[in-house]
């Protein structure tokens, strides 16, 4: 068995018969010997092994270039180098996957434009490796804060006949060869399906009999925007609470902000310490400053007076009615409130047609978690619960009601208020890391024109 090298540099004492296996970062011939940093991605940094001429396999040391594959076996000894506690000190090594002098991935910084363009090796580089990391270590982190609060993972379909969000920017699903005279009857499923924009209404189904749920998966939208935070394809976490109001989801959606800001700071310090000093020097302090504080809680309404009155001019006009855009978003969180905010009470005309009515019949229960450098990372309603207003909501959105006649059993068969909220997880990411394109959270990212890899 070999060992990770995160393993290995964590080693409390000097080892005798040590096995490494990885991908040479770099090589330094010196006289007699030669340096040879190894990575195997388990964490941040290399070790660093030493090879002295006579050692086994050395001949070939020519062969050993940034990009091979090797296996280095020998004794770990406290490094004499700055900046390193153990080095390998090799007696043997093996070459096992060549690397020629066309390997992409070379020592001086490349651009994240070019690493997109070889986003099959770029994992192996120093952000993209901590990026990775990170994304893993947090979607365990989601797992378990809900799991640890009795919310019950719930795997939504992924292929879907309705549209949940109403906005028309779904993927179709078909087996129809695109011929003039195809019918829908006779496609595949025997109507039109697509790929779904949201678990949402089959989550609703669920906390509707099992109190709390959660969904976590991959998400799509045809949406044509090519623009940093929108993905055709992503992740989204979606929770569902029986027998709960706008205010309980808020609460919900601000504390699980919170604490991922604070897992990832336990959990992945060392990968945050690179995005601190290479990414966003001013991210440390960020995700403190989220886990400490409370976040700014502000009605629509109140929301569009302050950027009225603001005296700066967006790109965007703002009035009422209208969806807040990105850079609106972004001043009320950057710049005004200097805090995450959570923006509720929008009008109805903007948004979906589940969101409950309020009393004042022209806002619907709907909340928006904007976060500084993103905007917009959650997107959330309590849901309206009284059959006769969800038929009229629908009529209102121009929605045929035979279509949802599922989802509004949900309301005649022991209706109870509910809510819940989706949160984009490469957005939280790029909250979390500093990382400022959504192309570069994710592992093979989905843009318009784009599904190379
Ligand atoms: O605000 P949205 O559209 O809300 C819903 O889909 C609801 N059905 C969620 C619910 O209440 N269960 O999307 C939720 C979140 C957004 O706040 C954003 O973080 C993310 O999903 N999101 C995207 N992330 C990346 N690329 C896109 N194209 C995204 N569209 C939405
Ligand atoms: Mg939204």
């Amino acid at each position: 068995m070999h060992t990770l090298i995160k393993n290995i540099l964590a080693a409390a004492e000097p080892k005798d018969a040590v096995t490494v296996k990885g991908w040479v970062r770099t090589r330094r011939d010196a006289k007699g010997f030669s340096f040879l940093e190894l990575n195997d991605g388990s964490c941040f940094g290399s070790l660093q092994c030493v090879v002295d001429a006579g050692t086994p396999g050395y001949d070939g040391i020519a062969h050993f270039t940034t990009g091979a594959s090797a296996v280095i076996e020998g004794k770990l000894v406290p490094s004499p180098a700055q900046g390193q506690k153990w080095e390998l000190r090799a007696t043997k090594i093996e070459l096992v996957g060549l690397a020629d002098a066309t390997y992409p991935l070379q020592k001086k910084g490349h651009t994240l434009e070019f690493l997109r363009s070889i986003a099959h090796l770029r994992p192996r580089s120093n952000l993209f490796g901590a990026v990775f990391r990170t994304r893993s270590r947090l979607a365990l982190a989601v797992h378990q804060f809900f799991q640890s609060r009795d919310f019950f993972y719930v795997q939504t379909p992924i292929i879907t006949a309705s549209d949940c969000e109403g906005a028309g920017e779904m993927f179709r699903v078909t087996t129809l060869k695109g011929k003039p005279d195809d019918k829908p009857e006779a496609d595949f499923f025997g109507k039109p399906t697509f790929l779904t924009v949201s678990g949402q209404l089959e989550a609703e189904t669920f906390a509707c009999a099992i109190s709390n749920v959660y969904t976590f998966g991959p998400t799509f939208r045809a949406e044509n925007s090519n623009t940093a935070r929108h993905a055709a394809e992503f992740w989204m976490i979606e929770p569902e609470m029986a027998f709960c109001d706008l205010n309980g989801d808020m609460d919900l959606g601000e504390e699980f902000i919170k604490a991922m800001a604070r897992y990832a700071l336990e959990h992945c310090a060392e990968d945050l310490a690179f995005f601190s000093k290479f990414v966003d020097k001013g991210l440390g302090e960020r995700l403190k400053f989220v886990t400490e504080r409370p976040f700014v809680r502000v009605p629509y309404t109140e929301a569009v007076e302050i950027l009225n009155k603001s005296g700066r001019k967006f790109e965007f006009p703002v009035s009422y009615g209208q969806n807040l855009q990105s850079e609106h978003e972004r001043f009320l969180t950057e710049e005004h409130f200097k805090s995450p905010t959570t923006v509720f009470n929008y009008p109805r005309e903007i948004k979906p047609f589940y969101m409950r009515l309020n009393d004042d019949q022209k806002t619907v229960t709907a909340m928006d978690v904007l976060v500084p450098g993103i905007g917009e990372v959650i997107g959330g309603a309590q849901r309206e619960e009284r059959p006769a207003q969800l038929a009229e909501n629908m009529k209102f959105h121009k929605l045929n009601e035979q279509d949802y006649w599922w989802y509004a059993d949900l309301r005649k068969y022991g209706t109870v208020p509910h809510a819940g909220f989706g949160l984009g997880f490469e957005r939280l990411l790029m909250f979390l890391t500093g990382v400022s394109n959504i192309r570069d959270v994710i592992p093979f990212a989905r843009t318009p024109g784009n599904a190379e890899f």
